[in-house]
């Protein structure tokens, strides 16, 4: 039996400055413009009311439910963080982004063919441009979106958070209430891709992108990237974007903030009465920090829930680690089989159709699936 020692370890990461040769920096392109926030992400789907029933059981407020439309928003001040439209399909669209005051959208036109957005179809108005991403993915890119009034929430718990050292909560208990957990904002979305370097590469130059975490894999090129927004001094999340190489072009999960870890498990205890699939959490993840708790809503969508994640301002330095799973989380249950890609006929076909297509080598392949592999917590 391994000792402790050898296998509670966390994984290795290093600074940009101080990477070995044999590790290849992400490239960072020039960007076009600044995204300040990632504004809603934009569904199709056969029938709204299931959605309509988990955006409410997930604790999004909902401000327009018709029968082509349903919108929601947070408690926070953007007027709308999802949008979803009654369609053939049930499909993720595609992200909006607030851009900069300072982003001049007209450069997009010139150099990605970016068309004009008809401002009735942007909640909270304003104007903007739609563009299509690598994967034909629809990107808006808005300014000049009404804020709206904050909505009420409770105060955080864990300014009374009592420790062994620090004891604000004198006869004074912590009884939260069994009720769905408020979203606040949208803060982040992760996308898997075939092509990690033209997605990573385009992201980055179209939003202004900064990698807080670059991961890569055992020949030494990256194949993740945790993207956060270029807000200055002022601190941005870990992560508002991420990008993911992997065997196919897909929505992989949105994360949306609540106000504590007891936001976290009382909405846990809502969506489990209900009957939603749960899908991993309570966590912590290790990079980005957050404490999780991840669902599938009824078209099998992952949506996660999170709070107390880590915020850095632009100075701070790009780190970079193995690719691998271990990676994901500090504490908590191991990740779901479900959140890697099944081995099945599916899959294989998949593979196949992308090698004929040299769209993926046998050798990048082998590195991925070696990652994935690797017992990422061999104890459990
Ligand atoms: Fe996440």
């Amino acid at each position: 039996m391994a000792t402790p020692a050898t296998v509670l370890h966390q994984p290795e990461s290093q600074s940009e400055s101080r990477l070995p040769a044999h590790i290849e920096r992400l490239p960072r392109p020039s960007p076009l413009g600044r995204a300040a926030e990632l504004a809603f992400l934009r569904w199709e789907k056969r029938q709204l009311a299931p959605t309509e029933r988990f955006w409410r059981d997930f604790g999004m407020h909902i401000v327009e439910s018709g029968p082509k439309r349903l919108l929601a928003r947070g408690t926070g001040t953007a007027p709308c963080i999802a949008i979803a439209e009654q369609g053939g399909a049930n499909r993720f669209v595609g992200p909006a982004f607030r851009m900069s005051d300072d982003t001049d959208l007209q450069a997009y036109t010139k150099a990605l063919q970016a068309t004009p957005l008809s401002p009735a179809r942007i909640p909270g108005g304003g104007h903007g441009v739609e563009l299509s991403d690598p994967a034909g993915r629809s990107v808006w890119l808005l300014q000049g979106q009404a804020r709206a009034e904050p909505l009420p929430n409770r105060a955080p718990v864990t300014a009374l958070t009592n420790s062994a050292v620090h004891s604000p909560r004198v006869n004074r208990t912590v009884r939260t209430l069994i009720e769905p957990a408020k979203v606040i904002r949208l803060g982040h979305l992760v996308l898997q891709t075939v092509d990690f370097a033209s997605m990573a590469a385009w992201y980055l130059r179209v939003l202004g992108l900064i990698p807080s975490d670059v991961q890569y894999l055992a020949d030494g090129s990256p194949n993740l990237a945790f993207c956060r927004l270029n807000l200055d001094d002022t601190p941005a999340d870990h992560h508002t974007l991420v990008i993911v190489g992997a065997i196919e072009e897909k929505y992989e999960h949105s994360a949306y903030e609540v106000i504590d870890q007891d936001a976290l498990g009382q909405g846990y205890q809502v969506l489990r009465a209900q009957g939603y699939h749960h899908v991993w959490g309570l966590g912590r993840h290790l990079l980005g920090s957050q404490l999780f708790d991840y669902w599938r809503d009824p078209d099998g969508f992952e949506l996660e829930h999170y709070t107390d994640g880590d915020l850095f301002t632009a100075d701070f330095e790009t780190t970079y680690s193995p690719f691998d799973m271990s990676s994901l989380w500090a504490w908590g249950d191991d990740v779901p089989a479900s959140m890697k890609p099944q081995m099945n006929l599916r899959t294989l076909l998949r593979i196949m159709r992308l090698l004929q297509e040299k769209r993926i080598t046998v050798q990048r392949l082998k590195l991925i699936s070696a990652a994935l592999k690797a017992p990422a917590r061999p104890w459990l």
